[in-house]
């Protein structure tokens, strides 16, 4: 029997990529190497993504229609070629990020995104190259206090991959789900939908060369936690807590999860936010609303230093409404603690990256 191309071809027109439906032929994903030698074939098959959840399909079912439709006996060989680069493996990613600083705290509403937000703007003041990737994804917050609800971000074909490009603002790169979901439908999600896309948000992502990716992450200990600390190797933490005793507590939980031998991220420091109230027309005046110098003290027992003392002051919450966050405006007070805390940040990561060996990611269970 004499095997000629178009026998190999209608073969393969009679095949569907399940991704677009389309014939193997008509979708043009047979490259024009096919080659014949007696009763052995071989040829390409083009896939546009790398991973294809199809691939492995789809090149059984094309040598099975070559042995249903031209003959048995045939030796087909294919070779997989993919327009898509492969996603850097975990701990791999992000090569070109300096260094990572997770945002953390044990309870919720303490002020993780007001200080995320306002350390990245701080950060990028003082002319670091700054991301923002807002990791909350059942509770962005970060479209909402850069004013960036209306964003929409698209993808772009960067060095063989389809990569996000984040959002630019106050010098700062920001990536968050919000932009991509109604955050009211984010709940309806299933295991392991969240944790996709937080992957995609750091790996399918342009960031570029940064010299700080700063992580605003979700109250508590979470999956979430545990997809991040899996595929970034986080260089520390700043731990945000109130001086009231719930949230000390909780913070502690927090400090625990990253001290833990399995994770080993180093805690760079604790942020005391809502220290206290001063009211504009008694400046002098310090009122100790949440309990006095509770996270101070937490900072001694835990050998681990005090980064700052953030006030309550009423512009910082209307400045996070407005979507322009304090450290913006030059002269106000709150941007002054802010930028003390980015220079106390910089300096306790030096500090880190000078004593200590590179975090390591958490390995998966397999
Ligand atoms: N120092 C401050 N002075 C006044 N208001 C503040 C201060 N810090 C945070 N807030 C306000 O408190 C509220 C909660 O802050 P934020 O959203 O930053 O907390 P969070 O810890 O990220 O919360 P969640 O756990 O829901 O993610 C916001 O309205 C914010 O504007
Ligand atoms: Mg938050």
């Amino acid at each position: 029997m004499n095997i000629y191309p178009k026998l190999i071809t209608d073969a393969l027109a009679t095949v569907r990529y399940p991704g677009t439906g389309k014939n193997l032929v008509e979708g043009g994903m047979v490259e024009d190497d096919l080659r014949i030698d007696g009763m052995h074939v071989s040829f390409s098959l083009l896939f546009e993504k790398n991973p294809d959840p199809f691939m492995k399909s789809v090149v059984k079912a094309a040598e099975t229609a070559i042995h249903t439709f031209v003959s048995p006996e045939v030796k087909v060989e294919i070779a997989v070629k993919s327009a898509q680069a492969p996603r850097p493996e975990p701990g791999k990613m992000l090569p070109q990020v300096k260094n990572v600083i997770a945002v953390s705290s044990g309870k919720g509403g303490v002020g993780k995104s007001t200080v995320a937000a306002n350390l990245a703007v701080s950060l990028a003041r003082l002319g670091f190259r700054v991301g923002l990737l807002d990791a909350d994804i059942f509770g962005p917050s970060v479209p909402k206090m850069f004013h960036l609800e209306a964003e929409r971000i698209f993808a772009e074909q960067r060095g063989g991959r389809q990569l996000l490009i984040p959002a630019f603002k106050y010098g700062v790169k920001i990536l968050s789900i919000g932009f991509f979901v109604n955050p009211d439908t984010a709940t309806l999600w299933r295991g392991g939908m969240a944790s996709n896309a937080l992957k995609q948000l750091i790996a399918d992502a342009d960031w570029g060369e940064l010299d700080y990716l700063v992580l605003d992450t979700p109250p508590g200990t979470s999956d979430i936690h545990l997809t991040l600390l899996q595929n970034l190797a986080i260089t520390g933490a700043v731990i945000v807590s109130t001086p009231q005793a719930v949230a000390l507590a909780d913070a502690r939980k927090g400090i625990d999860m990253y001290r833990n031998d399995k994770v080993n991220v180093p805690i760079l420091g604790l942020v005391e936010n809502m220290a206290w109230f001063t009211p504009a027309e008694l400046p002098e005046n310090k009122y100790y609303i949440f309990g006095r110098e509770g996270v101070k003290k937490l900072a001694e027992e835990m050998h681990t230093p005090l980064l700052a003392q953030l006030p309550l002051v009423q512009s910082v919450c209307e400045s996070g409404d407005e979507g322009e966050p304090a450290a913006v405006a030059e002269n106000h007070i709150m941007a002054v603690h802010f930028l003390d805390l980015a220079r106390r940040v910089v300096e306790e990561t030096e500090k880190r990256n000078r004593e200590l060996p590179a975090t390591s990611i958490v390995e998966m269970k397999k």
